[in-house]
């Protein structure tokens, strides 16, 4: 049952006017428990005939949501009512998709449920084993996950049905615990290296390492620093509202498609260079830059309305002060490569170099571009031994709970309708048709 209380509707009102035919007309105002007023316009074109226009969605809200808050002026990100930096030190990555799916912290019986319930979905019908080999083995791993999670519901007719709720919890459960053993077996095709099978007394971060870097040929020890950087990235980029990729799998689940077609739609839309596919592009970003001698040349380039070049890992449509993910991450970039020993990172050299030039540059200062979640993470994943290539996918890792959590938060919507925006015409008016052997 949906519990499902609608938004207050204020007593204040916005008036349009059309100054042409001197008509007004009355726009209700609602408010939600935080964050910006709407102007409900679902009416509009009903009424007046006119659409609203807002390419990219600037000022527009898609959907109630209760799942994550972000004040993007004072850089602030609430999973649940739960403060970012919060859950990243106190919690772990499992509490945190319970969270998530659920509305707020499980109790001790409730999380040691969940992680079993994950744990004994993390293995893959054997027979998509066969379905990697129809790759190249130098297939990007992106190509490889949005292919194999789309083929998901050829295996799992069981938990396809949108209108079932049990259904739906297998699902998504199926989806969050075989997300890391796709994404370890995209690695390992790809390196040519036999699939490491998911082992059951391994925690989820243990086992997503354990299935990317063992072999069959002598035991593998987890490094358990690795292990909890990892889950802290993992919760770090597990939602975060309607971005473009949630709004993908929104778009898609609205018209009744099935939950494992949605998240690939999903992973497609994460893959672009401005959204997820940034953290690799800022790895290759730095290492184009190579020496910090060489960062004002790029600075300018980014400042270059000329130029398409964009500072990858800096700016953010939301955020307009620091990411607070970008923080902990720069944190933990420090953690993991003292952990490992390694003392002299050239990347990281030059991205605190770069982040310190870009922010005390008026270009930047004055369009508030600061570095965001991309910035950091790729020098960690690096660190670890984690492919360039492979970053984009441990986005999507991390996402997939928060994909799904907004997926049924829509199933569960009653107001709930297929989505279908409309558009400002600018082609051709009616023309007569010609017929081929008239025209010249
Ligand atoms: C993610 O939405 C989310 O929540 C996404 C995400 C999540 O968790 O889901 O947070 C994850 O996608 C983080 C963003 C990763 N992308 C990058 O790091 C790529 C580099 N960043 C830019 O491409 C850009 O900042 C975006 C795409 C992130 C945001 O673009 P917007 O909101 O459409 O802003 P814009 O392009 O209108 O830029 C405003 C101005 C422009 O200049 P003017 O036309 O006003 O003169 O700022 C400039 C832009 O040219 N600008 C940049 C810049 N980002 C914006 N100039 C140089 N370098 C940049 N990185």
């Amino acid at each position: 049952m949906n519990n499902k209380k609608p938004p207050k509707a204020t007593s204040n009102t916005f008036t349009l006017t059309n100054n042409k035919t001197g008509e007004s007309y009355e726009l209700p105002v609602l408010s939600g428990t935080m964050g910006p007023d709407v102007i409900d316009v679902r009416r509009l074109y009903a009424d007046t005939g006119h659409f609203t226009y807002d390419p990219g969605y600037t000022s527009t809200g898609s959907c109630e949501s209760k799942i994550t808050f972000i004040d993007g002026e004072k850089g602030i990100l609430l999973y649940r009512g739960y403060p970012i930096d919060v859950l990243a030190e106190q919690s772990d990555f499992m509490e945190v998709c319970n969270l998530l799916l659920y509305g707020d912290l499980p109790s001790q019986s409730q999380k040691k449920k969940f992680e079993r319930d994950i744990t004994y979905h993390t293995m893959l019908h054997e027979q998509l084993n066969y379905f990697f080999r129809g790759f190249r083995r130098d297939s990007h791993p992106m190509a490889v996950m949005v292919g194999v999670v789309g083929a998901l519901s050829a295996f799992y007719h069981d938990s396809t049905d949108i209108t079932d709720p049990y259904h739906r919890m297998v699902a998504s459960y199926r989806l969050i615990a075989k997300m890391p053993t796709i994404a370890a077996m995209a690695y390992k095709y790809t390196i040519g290296q036999p699939f490491v099978y998911p082992r059951n007394d391994l925690k989820f971060s243990e086992n997503f390492l354990y299935m990317m870097f063992g072999t069959p040929c002598e035991e593998f020890k987890v490094n358990p620093v690795l292990a909890k950087a990892m889950d802290r990235i993992l919760i770090l980029h597990a939602d975060h509202e309607q971005n473009a990729s949630t709004s993908t799998v929104r778009l898609a689940g609205s018209s009744g498609a099935n939950p494992f077609a949605c998240i690939a739609a999903g992973i497609a839309s994460l893959w672009g260079p401005a959204h997820g596919g940034a953290n690799e592009a800022v790895l290759n970003m730095l290492t184009e830059i190579g020496d910090a001698k060489n960062i004002p040349e790029f600075i300018k380039r980014a400042k270059d309305k000329d130029d398409p070049f964009r500072l990858m890992g800096f700016g953010h449509r939301v955020y307009k002060n620091f990411d607070p993910r970008a923080r902990v991450l720069e944190k933990t970039c420090h953690e993991v490569l003292d952990e490992l020993g390694i003392e002299d990172e050239p990347l990281l050299d030059i991205a605190v170099e770069l982040e310190r030039i870009a922010l005390e540059d008026d270009y930047f200062v004055s369009k508030k571009l600061y570095p965001n979640v991309d910035f950091y993470s790729g020098i960690i994943f690096k660190a670890m031994g984690i492919p360039t290539s492979l970053f984009t996918v441990l986005f999507a890792v991390a996402r997939t709970v928060g994909w799904v959590a907004q997926w049924n938060e829509m199933i569960e919507d009653p107001t709930q309708k297929i989505g279908r925006p409309r558009q400002l015409f600018m082609g051709d008016k009616e023309k007569k048709y010609i017929p081929l052997h008239k025209r010249k």
